[in-house]
């Protein structure tokens, strides 16, 4: 295992820099350029290359990250796509839609979470409906209240990337699966910042299904994303509405006429595109390899520690935190500016090396594993003076 006194070692590059934008951006592991530059290499030299180096890294990906979240029997389930919209948008099509349902989340969601039910619904003519705002910092028991009695389908981000407010989507979850709706989850700004559980898709649990971009505390590269449904939905959803080649039952074998619409798992039926990206999957399977040593809860409480400081301590005449109540607190602190513009603040930072960024007129603090106790303090002089 990499203690956590050796997490900053594994990305150098980040030496020179207060890099507070992991929300935006998280920087791979230098341990997985190996793998990754050895992909690349083989973009300039694929002479002689064989099937077996590359065709089986989706499956074997979708083992390790079954592993990630703590639950091999997850596997099955696991799709690979290349952004959470296109995620959602297949996951969406897959479930069976009834007369009259509707599909909610909360405004003030991420792009991801809303286009696509705008998209369902003009060309299924599903109805959606985003809750008031305030709603993103409600509790459970307060946003199934508050739901149109039709709802079928309700989708939340667990960390939102405006605000840092933290969910509780698993209680949520079985609120809703109550009620018979569907729940699915936006992990993007948590998973790798905050740990997995590993009851998240226990059989008492709601989540329907989570979906995740995996270039943010995840540490892997920007254009892969994965869905992985619940063990209990993969009897009852509908086939994905393309089909591609590596989708086919029988390519492991090399049996590539061998037209056929069956495939090995559900997971693999929903694999979209290209679904080997060879250059992609292999930094994400180096950056799977670093997660493996790394204790993931650990990271949460030090992430968690790091915020809580800095939320704590930072002056408060000049900043308003976004987050007021301890319970919604993450990783991310977002702060409104009491005076002043947000923009040029960050452009300040800039030039002094400091790296965050702005979202929803906030400045949006992100702390990951790479950052230390001393960073939080020097940050914090700077939100000072
Ligand atoms: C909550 C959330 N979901 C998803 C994404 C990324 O979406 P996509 O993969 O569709 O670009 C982001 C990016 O900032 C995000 O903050």
């Amino acid at each position: 295992m990499i203690v956590a006194s050796q997490w900053p070692a594994y990305f150098g590059p980040l030496k020179n820099t207060l890099y507070f934008n992991t929300a935006y951006f998280g920087p791979s592991p230098e341990m997985a350029k190996g793998k990754a530059l050895q992909a690349l290499e083989r973009e300039f030299a694929p002479q002689f290359r064989p099937y077996e180096e590359w065709l089986p890294l989706p499956d074997k990906l979708r083992k390790k990250l079954a592993i990630f979240l703590k639950n091999p029997n997850l596997e099955a389930g696991i799709f690979h796509t290349s952004s959470t919209s296109e995620g959602h948008s297949h996951l969406l099509y897959s479930l069976s839609w009834k007369e009259g349902d509707l599909a909610v989340t909360i405004d003030g969601e991420y792009p991801s979470l809303v286009l696509p039910l705008m998209r369902l619904k003009e060309k299924k003519g599903v109805e959606y409906f985003l809750l008031e705002k305030k709603y993103q910092f409600a509790s459970p028991e307060e946003i199934v209240a508050a739901l149109p009695s039709k709802t079928r389908y309700v989708c939340l981000s667990w960390v939102s990337f405006a605000t840092g407010r933290v969910a509780e989507v698993q209680k949520l979850g079985k609120l809703l699966k109550e009620r018979g709706i569907f729940f699915v989850v936006d992990a993007t700004q948590a998973l790798g910042g905050l740990a997995c559980p590993s009851d998240l898709f226990a059989p008492s649990s709601g989540v329907t299904a989570l979906i995740t971009s995996t270039y943010k505390w995840m540490l892997g590269g920007y254009g892969h994303a994965f869905v992985c449904f619940h063990p209990e939905i993969l009897q009852e959803i509908d086939s994905p509405l393309f089909a591609s080649w590596t989708n086919m039952q029988g390519i492991r074998e090399g049996r590539l006429l061998d037209y056929t619409l069956a495939s090995p798992s559900v997971g693999v039926s929903f694999d979209n595109g290209q679904p080997a990206r060879v250059l992609l999957l292999a930094l994400l399977e180096g950056v799977l390899d670093f997660w493996e040593k790394i204790d993931s809860q650990e990271v949460e409480d030090h992430n968690k520690k790091l915020a809580k400081f800095f939320w704590n301590e930072v002056n408060k005449q000049k900043f308003t935190p976004t987050v007021i109540e301890e319970r919604f607190l993450g990783q991310i602190i977002c702060l409104k500016m009491k005076s002043g513009d947000s923009d040029n603040f960050q452009k300040r930072l800039v030039e002094k090396n400091i790296d965050i960024s702005v979202r929803d007129g906030n400045l949006r603090i992100s702390f990951h594993l790479f950052n230390t106790l001393k960073q939080v303090h020097q940050l914090l002089e700077i939100f000072a003076s």
